[in-house]
């Protein structure tokens, strides 16, 4: 298993490209399912996950066109998808077990083929993770929905049927697979407390492009009128704003200066808000962000993760290394999954000093972290490792490197490029 080998103690200097976002991709892709027209995406970035999302469509009869469109570089692919016929509607365990994703290929291929069966994707490293809401608010489209063997079985022979769904909680993925339900469903569809995260937005704007009549977009109610088909669209994804946030703690965290190009504030905000409470000046550049400290020390900060526009779970971990090494308490309350703090033992290896009490971290800054073997078990408690070794005296020595390979393109050759002391090691 490759292994990442960083030199911790140099600030980066230089300009990072901010990839398309990778959950945003994911239920876009999963749309090609609605229509038999080519749905074309642009800006997805090359990572583990959009290659397995597009292995689960060409098993179910998607054709997947890839253009070689700057390979290794920072333009991302495109992809043509084209669903003449859904030749399949399972997914099964062997794919969703490596990506949870997968399971939004339930909406759309219900809203298509009336039916679909997915594997249930089962626990996580960050929590059990279950998919009840998705099935529950399906369920009132008048879908009849078992379970069997370890699989969803679900049919709506007659179609779907426009319903008012109201979330118990806000779930970004049941959104977007009921989003993707209701634009073919018969008749029209609220779904109340629904997710506004940018990733659902943009789901809702193809979705849109390619005919649907989605309103509300961007609020916590989406209002859908079901049509009869969609047609294909061309489509860019938006720039993934936890890449963006990420390698904004890494110019924070080793003092350094970075140009974040391709990235939009509209996105970051709450982040954002965040980094400038810690010391770290953001300001808006005509291609991007400029990131660096403002002054000399980072500050402690208070973050508890939320819904957006709340602070992103995603960027929980990576908040936490920056509050590892800034002057004074901070309190990190993670509110969305109940056991994402795998990365605290592995920081506090390092030398870092953090306290666990329920779903709050007290996280005691230190003066410096020091390098260590170290492993995780999840993507973002992953590369907060990363961003610890970069700024630790001495040797990290990061373990299990296909979390990171999932969701960040070329982490290490776009770290290095702007000076890290960073490398992949084959094995
Ligand atoms: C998505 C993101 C993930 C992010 C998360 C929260 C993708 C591919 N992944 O995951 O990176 O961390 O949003 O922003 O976009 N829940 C239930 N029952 C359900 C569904 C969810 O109890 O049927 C719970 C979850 O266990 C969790 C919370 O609701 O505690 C939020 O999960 P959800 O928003 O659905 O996350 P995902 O869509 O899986």
């Amino acid at each position: 298993m490759d292994r990442i080998l960083i030199n911790g103690g140099t600030p980066l200097e230089g300009v990072i490209h901010i990839g398309g976002a990778k959950n945003a991709a994911l239920p876009l892709m999963a749309a090609s399912l609605l229509t038999g027209e080519t749905l074309e995406l642009s800006n997805l970035p090359h990572l583990v996950d959009i290659s397995t999302m597009a292995r689960l469509l060409a098993k179910l009869g998607v054709e997947v066109g890839m253009n070689a469109n700057a390979p290794g570089g920072h333009a991302g692919r495109t992809f043509a998808l084209t669903a003449k016929t859904v030749t399949h509607t399972t997914a099964p365990y062997e794919l969703v077990r490596r990506m949870r994703a997968s399971v939004l290929v339930l909406g759309p291929l219900l809203a298509r083929s009336h039916r679909a069966r997915v594997s249930l994707p089962g626990g996580c490293a960050i929590g059990t993770r279950p998919i009840d809401l998705h099935l529950k608010a399906l369920a009132q489209l008048g879908a009849d929905i078992k379970l069997s063997e370890g699989y969803v079985e679900a049919a709506a022979p007659g179609g779907l049927k426009g319903a008012h769904i109201v979330f118990p909680m806000v779930s970004v993925g049941g959104t977007e697979n009921l989003l993707m339900a209701a634009v073919l469903a018969k008749g029209k569809t609220v779904l109340a407390n629904a997710a506004r995260e940018p990733e659902v937005s943009d789901l809702a704007r193809c979705l849109s492009a390619m005919g649907a009549s989605i309103e509300g977009i961007g609020t916590d109610t989406l209002r859908i009128k079901g049509v009869e088909g969609l047609h294909g669209a061309n489509y860019a994804v938006i720039p993934d704003r936890i890449e963006t946030g990420t390698y904004a703690a890494a110019a924070a965290i080793t003092d350094g200066q970075l140009e974040l190009r391709g990235a939009r504030p509209e996105l970051i905000g709450t982040v954002a808000e965040t980094l400038t409470e810690a010391g770290v000046e953001i300001s808006e550049t005509p291609r991007g962000l400029g990131v660096a400290r403002r002054q000399g020390t980072l500050k402690g900060i208070d973050v508890m993760t939320e819904p957006f526009p709340g602070f992103p779970t995603d960027m929980q971990a990576q908040i936490m290394s920056l509050a590892a090494v800034a002057e004074g308490a901070s309190m990190i309350t993670e509110s969305i999954f109940e056991n994402r703090f795998m990365h605290v033992p592995e920081l506090c290896r390092m030398g870092a000093n953090i306290n666990v009490h329920g779903a709050s971290a007290i996280v005691r800054g230190v003066p410096g972290l020091a390098g260590a073997q170290v492993m995780a078990t999840d993507l973002r408690a992953s590369v907060s490792l990363v961003l610890a070794g970069l700024a630790a005296k001495g040797e990290t020595v990061i373990n299990r490197v296909y979390h990171l390979d999932r969701g960040y393109e070329r982490l290490e050759e776009k770290l290095s490029a702007c000076g890290a002391k960073i490398q992949r090691i084959k094995g």
